[in-house]
Protein backbone atom coordinates (compact mmCIF):
# COMPACT_ATOMS: atom_id res chain seq x y z
CA UNK A 1 0.00 0.00 0.00
CA UNK A 2 1.44 3.15 -0.68
CA UNK A 3 0.27 6.66 0.46
CA UNK A 4 1.18 9.70 -0.79
CA UNK A 5 1.14 13.17 1.47
CA UNK A 6 1.27 16.17 -0.03
CA UNK A 7 1.05 19.78 1.15
CA UNK A 8 2.67 23.53 1.32
CA UNK A 9 5.09 24.18 3.92
CA UNK A 10 3.86 23.85 7.75
CA UNK A 11 0.76 22.31 7.39
CA UNK A 12 1.60 19.32 9.17
CA UNK A 13 1.81 16.50 6.57
CA UNK A 14 5.55 15.56 7.96
CA UNK A 15 3.79 14.93 11.23
CA UNK A 16 0.79 13.36 9.78
CA UNK A 17 2.75 11.09 7.62
CA UNK A 18 4.90 9.99 10.30
CA UNK A 19 1.99 8.96 12.25
CA UNK A 20 0.58 7.12 9.24
CA UNK A 21 3.62 5.05 8.80
CA UNK A 22 3.62 4.25 12.47
CA UNK A 23 0.15 3.05 12.43
CA UNK A 24 0.31 1.38 9.30
CA UNK A 25 3.30 -0.36 10.32
CA UNK A 26 4.69 1.24 6.69
CA UNK A 27 8.28 2.89 6.21
CA UNK A 28 8.42 6.71 5.93
CA UNK A 29 10.13 9.01 3.08
CA UNK A 30 10.60 12.90 3.92
CA UNK A 31 11.08 13.41 0.24
CA UNK A 32 11.56 17.01 1.21
CA UNK A 33 14.71 16.63 3.30
CA UNK A 34 16.30 15.38 -0.26
CA UNK A 35 15.82 18.60 -1.68
CA UNK A 36 16.90 20.56 1.41
CA UNK A 37 20.07 17.93 1.36
CA UNK A 38 20.81 19.04 -2.56
CA UNK A 39 19.95 22.69 -1.38
CA UNK A 40 22.72 22.47 1.44
CA UNK A 41 25.01 20.59 -0.60
CA UNK A 42 24.75 23.29 -3.08
CA UNK A 43 25.13 25.77 0.06
CA UNK A 44 28.39 23.90 0.96
CA UNK A 45 30.03 23.92 -2.63
CA UNK A 46 29.45 27.55 -3.19
CA UNK A 47 27.37 26.93 -6.05
CA UNK A 48 24.56 29.44 -7.10
CA UNK A 49 20.42 27.37 -6.31
CA UNK A 50 19.26 29.25 -8.77
CA UNK A 51 21.55 27.77 -11.46
CA UNK A 52 20.44 24.22 -13.06
CA UNK A 53 24.43 23.04 -13.52
CA UNK A 54 25.17 24.42 -9.64
CA UNK A 55 22.01 22.38 -8.16
CA UNK A 56 22.45 19.54 -10.39
CA UNK A 57 25.74 18.89 -9.30
CA UNK A 58 24.83 19.32 -5.38
CA UNK A 59 22.45 15.91 -6.31
CA UNK A 60 25.09 13.32 -6.07
CA UNK A 61 25.87 15.12 -2.09
CA UNK A 62 26.66 12.33 0.35
CA UNK A 63 24.11 10.39 2.41
CA UNK A 64 25.39 11.01 5.69
CA UNK A 65 24.38 15.04 4.54
CA UNK A 66 20.94 14.02 5.51
CA UNK A 67 21.45 13.42 9.06
CA UNK A 68 22.92 17.04 9.33
CA UNK A 69 20.38 19.04 11.49
CA UNK A 70 21.02 22.01 9.69
CA UNK A 71 18.95 20.35 7.07
CA UNK A 72 16.09 21.07 9.14
CA UNK A 73 16.64 25.14 9.22
CA UNK A 74 14.94 27.68 7.47
CA UNK A 75 17.90 28.25 5.31
CA UNK A 76 17.89 24.92 4.37
CA UNK A 77 13.90 24.90 3.47
CA UNK A 78 14.96 28.37 1.00
CA UNK A 79 17.42 26.62 -0.60
CA UNK A 80 15.43 23.62 -1.15
CA UNK A 81 12.95 25.34 -2.52
CA UNK A 82 14.87 26.88 -5.57
CA UNK A 83 17.18 23.93 -6.22
CA UNK A 84 13.80 22.18 -6.65
CA UNK A 85 12.78 24.36 -9.51
CA UNK A 86 15.19 22.98 -12.11
CA UNK A 87 13.52 19.90 -13.82
CA UNK A 88 16.98 18.06 -14.40
CA UNK A 89 17.46 18.06 -9.94
CA UNK A 90 13.53 16.64 -9.76
CA UNK A 91 14.27 14.25 -12.27
CA UNK A 92 17.74 13.23 -10.32
CA UNK A 93 15.92 12.71 -7.73
CA UNK A 94 12.78 10.79 -9.35
CA UNK A 95 14.54 6.99 -9.12
CA UNK A 96 15.59 7.09 -4.95
CA UNK A 97 11.71 8.57 -4.55
CA UNK A 98 10.14 6.17 -7.02
CA UNK A 99 12.22 2.71 -5.80
CA UNK A 100 11.19 3.86 -1.99
CA UNK A 101 7.33 4.02 -2.86
CA UNK A 102 7.51 0.68 -5.02
CA UNK A 103 9.21 -1.39 -2.60
CA UNK A 104 7.09 -4.53 -1.35
CA UNK A 105 4.98 -3.63 1.23
CA UNK A 106 4.22 -0.19 0.55
CA UNK A 107 5.39 2.96 2.16
CA UNK A 108 4.22 6.42 3.26
CA UNK A 109 5.67 9.07 1.55
CA UNK A 110 5.15 13.40 2.26
CA UNK A 111 6.39 16.02 -0.16
CA UNK A 112 5.09 18.54 -2.90
CA UNK A 113 4.46 16.07 -5.73
CA UNK A 114 4.48 12.35 -4.80
CA UNK A 115 0.47 12.31 -5.54
CA UNK A 116 0.95 13.68 -8.80
CA UNK A 117 4.46 12.38 -10.00
CA UNK A 118 6.54 9.88 -8.15
CA UNK A 119 3.56 7.79 -7.27
CA UNK A 120 -0.04 8.56 -9.11
CA UNK A 121 -0.37 5.05 -8.48
CA UNK A 122 -0.72 5.54 -4.70
CA UNK A 123 -3.64 3.83 -3.19
CA UNK A 124 -4.93 7.00 -1.12
CA UNK A 125 -3.56 10.23 -1.41
CA UNK A 126 -4.07 13.51 0.67
CA UNK A 127 -3.17 16.87 0.16
CA UNK A 128 -2.68 18.61 3.57
CA UNK A 129 -3.52 22.07 4.00
CA UNK A 130 -3.84 24.91 6.57
CA UNK A 131 -4.14 28.86 5.89
CA UNK A 132 -1.33 31.04 6.25
CA UNK A 133 -1.82 31.99 9.55
CA UNK A 134 -2.09 29.02 11.00
CA UNK A 135 0.97 27.59 9.44
CA UNK A 136 2.97 30.57 10.28
CA UNK A 137 1.89 30.58 13.85
CA UNK A 138 3.03 26.64 13.84
CA UNK A 139 6.15 27.36 12.32
CA UNK A 140 6.70 30.01 15.23
CA UNK A 141 6.10 28.10 18.28
CA UNK A 142 8.42 25.22 16.77
CA UNK A 143 11.24 27.49 16.45
CA UNK A 144 10.58 29.16 20.04
CA UNK A 145 10.93 25.31 21.39
CA UNK A 146 14.31 24.84 19.76
CA UNK A 147 15.56 28.36 21.32
CA UNK A 148 14.68 30.56 18.15
CA UNK A 149 13.49 33.66 18.06
CA UNK A 150 11.61 34.70 15.04
CA UNK A 151 9.71 37.54 14.09
CA UNK A 152 5.98 36.10 13.07
CA UNK A 153 5.60 38.54 10.06
CA UNK A 154 8.83 37.35 8.90
CA UNK A 155 7.54 33.40 9.32
CA UNK A 156 4.24 34.96 6.86
CA UNK A 157 6.60 36.53 4.67
CA UNK A 158 8.67 33.22 4.32
CA UNK A 159 5.57 31.13 4.06
CA UNK A 160 4.31 33.56 1.26
CA UNK A 161 7.71 33.14 -1.12
CA UNK A 162 8.01 29.31 -0.43
CA UNK A 163 4.22 28.65 -1.61
CA UNK A 164 4.52 30.94 -4.55
CA UNK A 165 7.61 29.59 -5.67
CA UNK A 166 6.33 25.74 -5.42
CA UNK A 167 2.99 26.56 -6.78
CA UNK A 168 3.80 28.38 -9.91
CA UNK A 169 6.86 26.43 -11.02
CA UNK A 170 6.55 24.65 -14.18
CA UNK A 171 7.63 21.37 -13.42
CA UNK A 172 5.76 19.44 -10.90
CA UNK A 173 4.33 21.92 -8.93
CA UNK A 174 2.60 22.26 -5.53
CA UNK A 175 -1.23 21.16 -6.79
CA UNK A 176 -3.52 18.41 -5.28
CA UNK A 177 -3.72 15.40 -7.41
CA UNK A 178 -6.95 15.32 -9.06
CA UNK A 179 -7.88 12.14 -6.59
CA UNK A 180 -6.96 13.72 -3.29
CA UNK A 181 -8.47 14.38 -0.47
CA UNK A 182 -7.78 17.37 0.90
CA UNK A 183 -8.02 18.16 4.30
CA UNK A 184 -7.51 21.53 6.07
CA UNK A 185 -6.29 21.38 9.43
CA UNK A 186 -6.70 24.87 10.27
CA UNK A 187 -8.75 24.04 12.98
CA UNK A 188 -7.43 20.67 14.14
CA UNK A 189 -4.91 20.07 17.23
CA UNK A 190 -2.48 17.71 16.21
CA UNK A 191 -4.04 14.58 17.75
CA UNK A 192 -7.41 15.66 16.26
CA UNK A 193 -5.61 16.21 12.49
CA UNK A 194 -4.00 12.06 12.85
CA UNK A 195 -7.18 10.81 14.44
CA UNK A 196 -8.78 12.70 11.19
CA UNK A 197 -6.42 11.15 8.75
CA UNK A 198 -6.04 7.96 9.74
CA UNK A 199 -10.03 7.36 9.37
CA UNK A 200 -9.89 8.91 6.08
CA UNK A 201 -7.08 6.32 5.06
CA UNK A 202 -9.03 3.31 6.75
CA UNK A 203 -12.09 4.69 4.64
CA UNK A 204 -10.45 4.85 1.47
CA UNK A 205 -9.36 1.22 2.19
CA UNK A 206 -12.46 0.20 3.21
CA UNK A 207 -13.77 1.46 0.17
CA UNK A 208 -11.39 -0.27 -2.58
O1 LIG B 1 8.71 19.78 2.87
P1 LIG B 1 9.91 20.70 3.02
O2 LIG B 1 9.57 22.04 3.63
O3 LIG B 1 11.04 20.04 3.74
O4 LIG B 1 10.41 20.98 1.52
C1 LIG B 1 11.42 21.92 1.23
C2 LIG B 1 11.32 22.34 -0.23
O5 LIG B 1 11.64 21.22 -1.07
C3 LIG B 1 9.96 22.81 -0.68
O6 LIG B 1 9.83 24.22 -0.52
C4 LIG B 1 9.89 22.41 -2.13
C5 LIG B 1 10.83 21.24 -2.24
N1 LIG B 1 10.15 19.94 -2.38
C6 LIG B 1 9.69 19.60 -3.65
O7 LIG B 1 9.80 20.41 -4.57
N2 LIG B 1 9.13 18.38 -3.85
C7 LIG B 1 8.99 17.50 -2.85
N3 LIG B 1 8.44 16.31 -3.10
C8 LIG B 1 9.42 17.85 -1.54
C9 LIG B 1 9.99 19.09 -1.34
Amino acid sequence: MIIAVDGPTASGKGTIAKALAAHFGLPHLDTGLLYRAVGRQCFLDGGDPDDAGDALAACSFPDGLLDDPHLRDEGSGGLASRVSVHPSVREALFERQRAFAVQPGGAVLDGRDIGTVIAPDADVKLFITADTETRARRRWAEMRERGKTVDLEDIVADLKARDERDRGRSHAPLVPAGDAQVIDTSTLDRDQAIRFVIDAVETALARE
